[in-house]
Order: structure tokens, then C-alpha cells, then sequence
């Protein structure tokens, strides 16, 4: 039996679930799907079982896969790490409304969910969540466990670093061949923001045209 799992019973995972559902009934090989979550608010959600990783490493299997569904990328990246050592595979949750064009590349463990859109010549690094109605378009360099939120914009010839947050709704501008705009490692983009220019590593931005934030 394989064991199939979505890391993480909060909003992201519980969105996701009834896309992998489908996912692993298409393949017609027998399967348990289970959440597995470190502090389960219960063991049952959404008619779902919900393990500790210890109880689901416990659980007979023939191989594992498990999908890391936690919108904080440093967390992602600490699950998918402590997976990978214990042997765990990792699957990609797509849904059948997701479309995907020419030439694009998608490292390991990502989540696309319904009308995401990735157009033409694109390179994504592992663990990418791409949210409702987001987009990457041509030419774009997504780096590891970036998130998009829900409804991002990414127009062509940017580059996006590591642990990057495109927050709901953002647009960010279209770079140059050979001259992208960049959003650099760990930077959070503000939901609505309207991205013109390179965002620093591990700046936040907001507004239109988005500055960095400035706090009271
Ligand atoms: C940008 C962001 C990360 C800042 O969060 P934060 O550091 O907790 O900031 P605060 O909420 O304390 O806000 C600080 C100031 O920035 C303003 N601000 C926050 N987010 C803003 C945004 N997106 N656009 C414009 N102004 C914003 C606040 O109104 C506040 O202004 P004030 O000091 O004049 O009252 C956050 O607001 C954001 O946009 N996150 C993305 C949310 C999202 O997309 N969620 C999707 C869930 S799937």
C-alpha cells in the first residue's frame, strides 16, 4: 500500500486535499491519503484521518509521498528536508485546471492550484505554491520555495529568488531579456502591489508603485 500524505491540515492543505484526491483516484493504485500535521487539532478533518509524522512514518507502506502544503517557506523547507532524509518522496498537486504552455520546468513538490497559469520558458525551483488565478509568465526564473498567493501577477523576464511572498493580487512588471526585474531572496511583496522596479532580498513592498513598507 502506498502511503499518501498532505503535510499541514491549515487552510493551504485542506485546499489542496480534494485536488490530490483526485489526483491519486486517476491513478487507479491502491492508496491511504491522510493529513499528517505536528499538532493535529483532531484526529479527523474534512473526513479525512490526520497522523503526527511519527504516526504516519509508523503507518505499513510500500513507498511514501507527501506534498509539504504550509504556506511558511522556511517550515516548508525544514518539512521537505527532514522528508527527504527519512526517504519520502515527493508528489506534485496540480489541479486539472492548472495549464501549463511551452518549455517550463517544475522542480519537485509543487502546488498549482485551479487556473494558475505558466505560459512559455519558465524555470521553477522545488516546492513553488501557486494559488488560485495566479500566473508566471515567459522567461521567468522562480527560485525554491517561492509562494504566490492567490490571484499574483508575474509578467515575463523576472526573476524571483528563494523564500520570496508574492502576496494576493500583486502585478509585478515585466523585466528585459538579459535585464530581468528581480525580487530577491526572502522579499515579500504586499497583496495589491503593483511592483515596478528589483525588490531587495528580504525587503517588503507595498503599493502603488510599491515601496518599502514603513512602519509606524
Ligand atoms: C505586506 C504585509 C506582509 C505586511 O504585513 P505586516 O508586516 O504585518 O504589516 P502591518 O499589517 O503591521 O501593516 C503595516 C502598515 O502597512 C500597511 N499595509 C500592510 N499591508 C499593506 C498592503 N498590502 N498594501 C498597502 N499597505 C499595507 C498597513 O495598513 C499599515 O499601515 P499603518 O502603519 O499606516 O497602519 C501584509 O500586509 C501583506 O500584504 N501580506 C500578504 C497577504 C496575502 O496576500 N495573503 C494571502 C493569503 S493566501
Amino acid at each position: 500500500m502506498k502511503q499518501v500524505a498532505i503535510y499541514g491540515v491549515g487552510g493551504c492543505g485542506r485546499g489542496v486535499m480534494p485536488l490530490a484526491l483526485d489526483q491519486w483516484h486517476a491513478r487507479g493504485e491502491p492508496h491511504q491519503l491522510v493529513f499528517v500535521d505536528d499538532n493535529p487539532p483532531a484526529d479527523e478533518c474534512n473526513g479525512h484521518r490526520v497522523l503526527t509524522y511519527k504516526e504516519w512514518m509508523a503507518e505499513p507502506a510500500t513507498r511514501r509521498y507527501i506534498n509539504i502544503a504550509i504556506a511558511n517557506s522556511k517550515v516548508r523547507e525544514q518539512l521537505a528536508d527532514r522528508c527527504r532524509n527519512d526517504g519520502v518522496s515527493f508528489f506534485e498537486i496540480r489541479s486539472a485546471k492548472a495549464v501549463q504552455l511551452d518549455d517550463v520546468q517544475l522542480k519537485e513538490g509543487a502546488i498549482l492550484c485551479p487556473f494558475v497559469t505558466l505560459t512559455s520558458n519558465i524555470r521553477i525551483g522545488r516546492h513553488f505554491h501557486a494559488n488560485l488565478y495566479s500566473y508566471v509568465e515567459h522567461d521567468c526564473i522562480i527560485g525554491d520555495y517561492v509562494t504566490f498567493a492567490s490571484g499574483a501577477k508575474c509578467n515575463g523576464n523576472v526573476v524571483i529568488e528563494d523564500h520570496a511572498y508574492i502576496g494576493a493580487g500583486a502585478i509585478i512588471k515585466q523585466g528585459q531579456s538579459g535585464q530581468p526585474l528581480v525580487i530577491g531572496r526572502g522579499a515579500v511583496v504586499g497583496m495589491g502591489a503593483v511592483v515596478t522596479k528589483s525588490v531587495p532580498p528580504g525587503v517588503t513592498v507595498v503599493g502603488n508603485p510599491a515601496r518599502p513598507i514603513v512602519k509606524a
